[in-house]
C-alpha cells in the first residue's frame, strides 16, 4: 500500500473553469459555466427577501436528520398533496449531498443500477458510482431537433421491471428539455406497468416554469400514482444558498417504512458528515414560515424567471441576425440551461474571454443586456 497507487485525477471541469474565470482581467469576461445565477454586473444574485433576516445564536449540532421545523415546513409548502407519514425527509448538505445518499441508499436496497438520461448533470455518474452504482444512460436528448428523443418513453419501456430510473424534476440539467404533461403521463403509465423506482433530483424548483405547481408537475403526479421515488432537493439556486450548502432527500410513496429509511439514511449521514449546517436552515426555516418574506421570495423567484426568458429570447433574436437559426430550440427550453453542442468553446475563452463548459453547456443566467451583443457575435465566429 503507498501513494504511488494514486494517479493523479484531473480537476473537476466545472470548477476548474469557474477559477479560470475568476483568475482573467479580461473586464469583459462573461462566465456561462457554473449554473450560478448572477445579478447585472455578474455577482452572485442576492435574494432581498433573505438579507434581513436574523438567525438565532444557536452553535450546537442539528439532529443528524436535520432540523424538524425546517423540514416540516419544507414539506408543507412544497409537498402539501403529500400524506406526511407516507414520506420522510433528512436534511443534507446541499443537492449534492442528497444525491450521494439516494445512491448509497439505493444501493443498500439492492440496487446494483441506475438509468440516467443521456446527457445528463456532470457529476450524478461521478456520484452515483461512488455510491457503488453502475451508472447506465438511457436516449433522451436529440441533438439534431434540440428536443426530447422520439425514443426516450420506447427505451424506458425496454429497461428491466422494477428497475432504478432518474430525472430531473425540471429545468433539465445540460439540455432545457424537460417532459410534457404528456409524456409524464405516458412514463407514468410505464412506471406502473414496470413497478420503476424513480430518483428526482430537484435542484432548480422554483426557477423554471411559471409556477411551483408546474415545476412540481413531475414529483406531485409520480406521488398520485403511488410510485415509490426519492426525490433531492438543492436551495443551492433557488434561495442563492450556494456556499451555505442547504438540501433534503425525501422519500415519497414509503407506505409503512417511514422509521427504517429514516434510520437508514441517518446512519449514512451519520458516518460521512454527521450533520448538516445550522445556518442556512435556519434562514430557510424564517423565509418558508413568514407570508410577508415567502411573498417577497416568490416575487423575486419570478422576476429571475422572466429575466431568463428574456434573454434567451434576446439570444435567439441576435443570432437570427447572423443567419444563425441552429439555435432557435432554445426558446422553447427550459431554466438554466441550454446545450450548444456545435461551439467552439476553446475559441471562446481564448478570443473572448466567454467561459463555456467543454459539451457547450451555457449558463442562460450569465447573459446580460450588457453582454449579449457581444457574446452573439463571439458565437457567431464559432460555431463548429
Ligand atoms: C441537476 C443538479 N443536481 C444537483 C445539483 C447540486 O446542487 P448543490 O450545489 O446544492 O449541491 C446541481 C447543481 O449544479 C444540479 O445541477
Amino acid at each position: 500500500m503507498s501513494i504511488q497507487k494514486l494517479t493523479y485525477l484531473e480537476p473537476d471541469p466545472i470548477f476548474a473553469l469557474k477559477s479560470e474565470f475568476e483568475r482573467d482581467t479580461n473586464p469583459q469576461k462573461i462566465n456561462l459555466g457554473i449554473g450560478v445565477i448572477t445579478n447585472d454586473q455578474g455577482n452572485t444574485y442576492a435574494f432581498e427577501s433573505l438579507q434581513n433576516i436574523v438567525v438565532p445564536k444557536n452553535d450546537n449540532y442539528l439532529p443528524i436528520e436535520g432540523d424538524p421545523i425546517f423540514k416540516k415546513r419544507f414539506e408543507d409548502f412544497f409537498l402539501d398533496f403529500a400524506d406526511k407519514e407516507n414520506i420522510t425527509s433528512v436534511q443534507t448538505v446541499g443537492g449534492t449531498h442528497a444525491n450521494f445518499l439516494a445512491g448509497r441508499i439505493f444501493q443498500k436496497m439492492g440496487f446494483e443500477k441506475i438509468y440516467f438520461p443521456n446527457p445528463t448533470w456532470s457529476n450524478h455518474p461521478g456520484i452515483f458510482g461512488e455510491a457503488g452504482l453502475e451508472v447506465t444512460k438511457i436516449d433522451y436528448y436529440d441533438s439534431e431537433t434540440k428536443k426530447l428523443k422520439t425514443n426516450f418513453l420506447k427505451s424506458v419501456e425496454n429497461i428491466a421491471d422494477n428497475s432504478l430510473i432518474s430525472l430531473d424534476a425540471c429545468g433539465h440539467n445540460p439540455t432545457g428539455v424537460d417532459l410534457n404533461s404528456d409524456e409524464i403521463a405516458e412514463i407514468i403509465n410505464i412506471a406502473k406497468k414496470k413497478k420503476l423506482i424513480f430518483f428526482i433530483d430537484a435542484a432548480y424548483i422554483g426557477l423554471v416554469n411559471d409556477t411551483l405547481e408546474q415545476d412540481l408537475e413531475l414529483v406531485k403526479k409520480l406521488y398520485e400514482a403511488e410510485i415509490t421515488f426519492a426525490m433531492a432537493f438543492s436551495f443551492s439556486k433557488n434561495m442563492s444558498l450556494y456556499g451555505q450548502r442547504l438540501g433534503l432527500l425525501t422519500f415519497l410513496n414509503i407506505k409503512n417504512k417511514k422509521e427504517i429509511i429514516t434510520s437508514n439514511l441517518e446512519k449514512i449521514i451519520r458516518v460521512t458528515l454527521s450533520n448538516a449546517p445550522r445556518y442556512p436552515s435556519d434562514l430557510a426555516t424564517q423565509i418558508l414560515g413568514d407570508k410577508t418574506l415567502l411573498e417577497k421570495w416568490q416575487q423575486e423567484l419570478k422576476t429571475i424567471r422572466k429575466d431568463m426568458l428574456k434573454m434567451r429570447q434576446q439570444l435567439v433574436y441576435k443570432l437570427n441576425l447572423y443567419n444563425i437559426v441552429t439555435a432557435n430550440a432554445l426558446v422553447e427550453q427550459k431554466g438554466l440551461f441550454s446545450l450548444f453542442s456545435n461551439l467552439d468553446t476553446k475559441k471562446l475563452k481564448k478570443d473572448y474571454a466567454i467561459y463555456i463548459p467543454k459539451n457547450g453547456r451555457i449558463n442562460i443566467s450569465g447573459i446580460k443586456p450588457n453582454n449579449l451583443d457581444r457574446l452573439a457575435e463571439a458565437i457567431s465566429q464559432s460555431l463548429f
